[in-house]
This record gives structure tokens, C-alpha cells and sequence, in this order.
């Protein structure tokens, strides 16, 4: 059975944290399932990470929609999450209506989640009303790098803080049932999950969040160069895969596969 906002919620109230990774595909996704992960988020991270971007910037709507569908297809327990990408949200709100509208139409998620604060708290409550579940996402937002001037952690200082938990209140005030928080200091992430009455999922926030998130390919450990103080490498895949991939290539030269057993025989010689 998929999980729903409400059963999230309350493992929440029992005080469980909650998991969640990103996730792209089906294969994946089956694995996903296959370890009990509570929440699946079909991020614009797949600008980085299946597109070989930079930033997510140049993600679009449709992408999101397709990886959503195969998502879906692998994955039949997990609350699937799909992000709004950037100016899918941002020009007008009726534009933002129909693009959250075509993640649960045509995608097939369960939430949206969209980036930023007090500033698009009437576009949440828009959508929560018109029955759209909202996750919020504060802290560094992905799709405002260049204004921020880079990958940098945000909420430093008190003025900042302040800033950030009057936007989490301001999510939380219009509807949103979850935020992220990402690449904020520890003791802000504590602050604004104790201010909150719905539960915040972290990535480089600390450990008292109401949960965590990591990009699937990071926590596998598929690029040895990318290791940010935030990410922990649950395996080491690059090599893995590499290795495997060597493997076969030195197979294929030395003729050593296919095998007999790979190999089909003809049917008169067989018999
Ligand atoms: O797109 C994404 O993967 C995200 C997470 C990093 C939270 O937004």
C-alpha cells in the first residue's frame, strides 16, 4: 500500500523519523522499495544528475513528469514527491496551478514541492486548497544559485535565522504538511523543527529534523569526486560499476563471453 500524507504524519507524531531519497527511474525505484524507504522525491537534482548539468535550472516540466511515471511503475509503497522546476512556478500563479496540477495528473505523484518562503505562501494555500499535498523547501534553494552566489549554506546569523523560520511558520500557515530543509546549521534546523507542528526532512541541517533526504546516486557512492560534508557514502558503486564494466569490456576483447551458456544452439544440432 502507498504511503499517504496521513500515515507519514503520523509516524511522524510516534516520533519516527522519516526516510526519503530522490529517485528517477523504475529500477531504482523497485529498490527503493525493496528497503522500506518511506518517501520517494523526483527532484530537479536530476538536472545534475541524469542530465550532467551544473544547476537544475535547465530542468523542465515535462522532464520531471516522465521520470515521475517511471518512478511510479517501479514503486508501489513509497509517498512519491515531484518538484515544481524552476519558472514551472514562478511567472504567474495560474501557470503554477496547472503545472502542480500535471504532476498528479500525468506524472502520477502523490505531492509537489516547490522552492522558496512567505513570498509564495498564497500559491501554496492555492494549491493545498484545490487538494494538491505541498512539501516547502527553505534553506539553500537549488534554483536560486545565482542569486545566492553559489552553493553556500544559508540561515547564518540571527537576522537570517529569523528570516528563515518566519518562512517555514509561513509554509506551514498555508497548508504545506512538510518542509524541507537544506544546508542550514544544525541548531536552526532544531529550532524551526521545534516551532513547527508539521515535520521537516533535512539534507545538511543536522540530525534533529523530523527525517532526511539524500540524492540516490550520492548515498550510493556513484562519484567518488562529489562528497560534500552533508552526503554519506552508504556504498561505494562507482567502483562497483566500474570494475563490472571492465570486466565485460575485457570479455568482450578476449572473446571469454558470451559463453556456451550464453549462446544459443541450433535446434536440429541440439536435439
Ligand atoms: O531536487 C532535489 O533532489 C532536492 C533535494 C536535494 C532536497 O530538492
Amino acid at each position: 500500500m502507498r504511503k499517504t500524507t496521513r500515515g507519514l504524519l503520523e509516524k511522524w507524531r510516534k516520533g519516527v523519523p522519516i526516510s526519503m531519497v530522490t529517485c528517477y527511474d523504475y529500477t531504482f525505484a523497485r529498490l527503493v522499495e525493496r528497503a522500506e524507504i518511506d518517501m520517494i522525491l523526483v527532484g530537479d537534482s536530476m538536472g545534475n544528475v541524469i542530465q550532467g548539468h551544473e544547476t537544475t535550472i535547465p530542468v523542465e516540466l515535462e522532464d520531471i513528469i516522465y521520470h515521475t511515471r517511471a518512478v511510479l511503475r517501479g514503486n508501489a509503497s513509497a509517498h512519491v514527491v515531484a518538484d515544481l522546476p524552476f519558472m514551472s512556478y514562478q511567472a504567474s500563479e495560474d501557470e503554477a496551478m496547472i503545472n502542480a496540477g500535471r504532476l498528479l495528473k500525468e506524472g502520477g505523484a502523490q505531492s509537489v514541492k516547490l522552492e522558496g518562503g512567505e513570498r509564495i505562501a498564497p500559491l501554496v494555500q492555492r494549491m493545498v486548497e484545490a487538494g494538491i499535498p505541498v512539501v516547502g523547501h527553505l534553506g539553500l534553494t537549488p534554483q536560486s544559485v545565482h542569486a545566492f552566489g553559489g552553493f553556500r549554506v544559508q540561515g547564518r546569523g540571527e537576522e537570517a535565522a529569523d528570516r528563515l523560520l518566519a518562512d517555514a511558520l509561513a509554509l506551514q500557515e498555508a497548508g504545506a504538511f512538510m518542509i524541507v530543509l537544506e544546508m542550514v546549521p544544525a541548531e536552526l534546523a532544531a529550532r524551526v523543527t521545534e516551532a513547527l507542528s508539521i515535520p521537516t526532512i533535512g539534507i545538511g541541517a543536522g540530525s534533529q529534523t523530523s527525517g532526511q533526504v539524500l540524492v540516490i546516486y550520492d548515498l550510493l557512492g556513484l562519484n567518488n569526486d562529489f562528497k560534500p560534508r552533508f552526503v554519506k557514502h552508504y556504498a561505494s558503486l562507482e567502483d562497483v560499476v566500474t570494475d563490472a564494466l571492465s570486466n565485460y569490456r575485457e570479455e568482450v576483447e578476449s572473446r571469454a563471453f558470451p559463453a556456451e551458456e550464453h549462446s544459443f544452439q541450433d535446434r536440429k544440432k541440439g536435439a
